[in-house]
């Protein structure tokens, strides 16, 4: 397939960005911010600057206070010296024409009490979300967390604020909220972790409430074509108590029609990771990004297990304007260049995911496009 041929390589207008491809690099946690500070370091700017071939990059999970705290060595956007940090960052990835949107999650009640001198870590219930915290002694259970006050909830609201403000003065060139299972927002959607009776618990519209309370303080700060959310609406494994029920569809239907109003930069879902058949959220099966085309109708990215081929495919029939690719882009900085040249990729080394510095980091290099610029290589998974 030549690059004229691959969607996956055309422009793309988002809001007043001019992405120069539809290749996103979606959010990597890789544990390098290895400073009790939390602040960004050169070799993160090296390393996102090395892909900044993507048409949009996306920052890993990125803490906007204090309190969202809950894996180890992932930096914050909530002093001045991080933003100082950050600037560094994004600088680095302009330098080189790249655009990057940070990406803002908070851990609330999957955090630990190691992170906080004991106390307990909140969300929206007293519910213990049964998984894992990534503590700094490695992995513990999760523990009963404490519930959320209700001036909680709107100082959490405040901080993305912050975050936003903060994240405008790095530099970046827009924010992506984290709402993927696991974080805060998914806590309040579920009915297993959100037994809340105020006006934050109970019906669908209550449990959603705290995403556009989000987004509405956001848009103080930002206009809203610089403003993203990422949802994993039917993760199943390793997910604690928060697992699709009879609400998930419905949720999220809600959720997708009513953003219609919000004009975002876009909405980011990442898809099934396995076989819904026999599961409560077997209806989205079939065509499962087709189903979020339908309700929401701003720019659309999709997430999971994408290749060149399908990733090609999905924009060419017209079910999603932006692909992110995840795992791909630790070991192939040049994922678009390879894309573009058939390149093979490179695998990653697992085991350096989250630890080594600049191995498994940095150290991965971009391919000699020379040897391939009429080659004819596949690079499917
Ligand atoms: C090492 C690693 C770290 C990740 N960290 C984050 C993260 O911080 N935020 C997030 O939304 N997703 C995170 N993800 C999920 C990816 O963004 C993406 O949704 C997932 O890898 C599926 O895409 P893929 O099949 O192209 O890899 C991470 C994935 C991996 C492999």
């Amino acid at each position: 397939m030549q690059k004229e041929q691959q969607p996956l390589l055309e422009e793309y207008r988002l809001g007043d960005l001019k992405l120069k491809n539809r290749v996103v690099m979606a959010s990597l946690t890789r544990g390098r911010t290895t400073n009790p500070e939390l602040v960004p370091t050169p070799l993160m700017a090296e390393y996102y600057a090395q892909r900044a071939s993507a048409g949009l990059i996306l920052t890993e999970g990125v803490w906007p206070s204090k309190k969202a705290i809950g894996f180890i060595n992932v930096p914050g956007i909530f002093t001045p010296e991080q933003v100082e940090g950050w600037k560094s960052v994004t600088d680095a990835v302009h330098a080189k024409g790249g655009k990057i949107f940070v990406q803002l999650g908070h851990t609330g009640t999957i955090s630990h009490p190691d992170y906080f001198d004991g106390e307990l870590p909140a969300g929206p219930s007293a519910i213990n979300p049964q998984t894992r915290s990534f503590t700094p002694e490695g992995f513990k259970d999760t523990v009963t967390p404490r519930e959320f006050t209700v001036a909680e909830i709107k100082e959490t609201i405040q901080d993305y604020k912050q975050a936003t403000l903060n994240a405008k003065n790095a530099g970046f060139d827009g924010v992506e909220i984290h709402a993927q299972i696991g974080m805060l927002i998914p806590q309040f959607l579920s009915i297993t972790t959100n037994k809340r009776t105020d006006e934050y618990g109970g019906s669908i519209e209550n449990r959603a409430r705290i995403i556009f309370e989000i987004l509405d303080a956001l848009l103080e700060v930002w206009d809203s074509t610089r403003i993203a959310i990422k949802f994993t609406p039917v993760a199943i494994s390793n997910v604690g108590i928060v697992v699709p029920d009879e609400f998930t569809i419905p949720t999220y239907r809600y959720i997708a029609e009513k953003l219609n109003d919000y004009n975002l930069a876009y909405l980011h879902i990442a898809g099934p990771a396995e076989a819904l058949n026999g599961t409560v959220v077997e209806a989205l099966q079939e065509d499962f990004f087709s189903h979020f085309r339908k309700n929401y109708h701003g720019t659309l990215m999709a997430n999971l297990g994408f290749t060149q081929e399908s990733g090609n495919a999905i924009i060419k029939d017209g079910i999603a304007d932006l692909v992110s690719y995840g795992a791909y882009y630790v070991a192939n900085p040049d994922l678009v260049e390879r894309f573009e040249y058939h390149i093979p990729l490179a695998e990653a080394n697992t085991d350096l995911y989250y630890t080594g510095g600049e191995n498994g980091y940095t150290d991965y290099p971009k391919a000699d496009y020379t040897k391939f610029a009429s080659g004819h290589f596949g690079s499917d998974r």
